[in-house]
């Protein structure tokens, strides 16, 4: 298993450095999530858990949730051909009771008919508090490597368990210009890196106890 998750970040400043209006930028990373899931497979990804919808986005303006909603009515229904092409599993994580019916719908839907695919499991995090998930006992599997998009580095109640040995990568490109090159570079990063899982190097033969 190699569990990648990203929190897709700068999809409003994408939006505001063009002038449009912010749903603008969330319909241009939806394309970017859709190149994501396209790339993952071929550089070893088993396992994508993407951060669509957090507990405290109802905060913001009803029309931004009510757009962000909307999207996500119309965007899983159109996506499950190609996720049964591709071999992708879909599944949510998060709370469900107060998601909009067409949502839901949508939801149980793309769940069902992607339920037996095996190449890539992807995990979208709606109505997603990771402190809610812990209290509930209600966990994903460990996280590999961790991206976030667009400068930020904090982790915003997204996995926080499930993290707990996760590599990070931070990376400015805001989450619409996200390309898979930019998965593939995050990869390359994360093979990089010497993970100890609290232990030693691998092949340490120190001469102290
Ligand atoms: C963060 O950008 C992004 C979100 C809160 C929503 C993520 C949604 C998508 C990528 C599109 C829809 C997803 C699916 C599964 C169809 P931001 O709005 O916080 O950007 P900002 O920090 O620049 O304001």
């Amino acid at each position: 298993m190699f569990h990648v998750a990203i929190i897709m970040d700068g999809n409003g400043r994408w939006a505001s450095q063009r002038s449009l209006p912010r749903l603008a930028g969330h319909r241009e990373g939806a394309e970017a999530l859709r190149r994501t899931v396209q790339a993952a497979p071929g550089l070893g990804v088993t396992d994508l858990t993407v951060y669509a919808f957090s507990s405290d986005n109802w905060s913001r303006p009803v029309s931004e949730v009510n757009g962000l909603m909307r999207l996500l009515a119309r965007f899983l229904p159109a996506e499950t051909s190609r996720c049964l092409e591709n071999g992708v599993r879909v599944s949510a994580i998060g709370r469900r009771d107060r998601l909009p019916g067409p949502v839901l719908r949508a939801l149980d839907a793309i769940e069902f008919q992607t339920r037996a695919q095996q190449r890539l499991h992807l995990r979208v995090a709606l109505d997603y508090s990771s402190r809610d998930r812990i209290r509930a006992g209600d966990l994903a599997p460990d996280v590999d490597l961790m991206i976030r998009t667009a400068g930020e580095q904090r982790l915003s109640d997204f996995l926080l368990w499930e993290a707990a040995y996760a590599e990070f990568h931070f990376t400015q490109r805001l989450w619409p210009d996200f390309q898979g090159a930019d998965l593939a570079a995050a990869v390359a990063d994360f093979n990089r890196r010497q993970r100890r899982f609290g232990g030693l190097p691998a092949g340490y033969c120190g001469i102290h106890a």
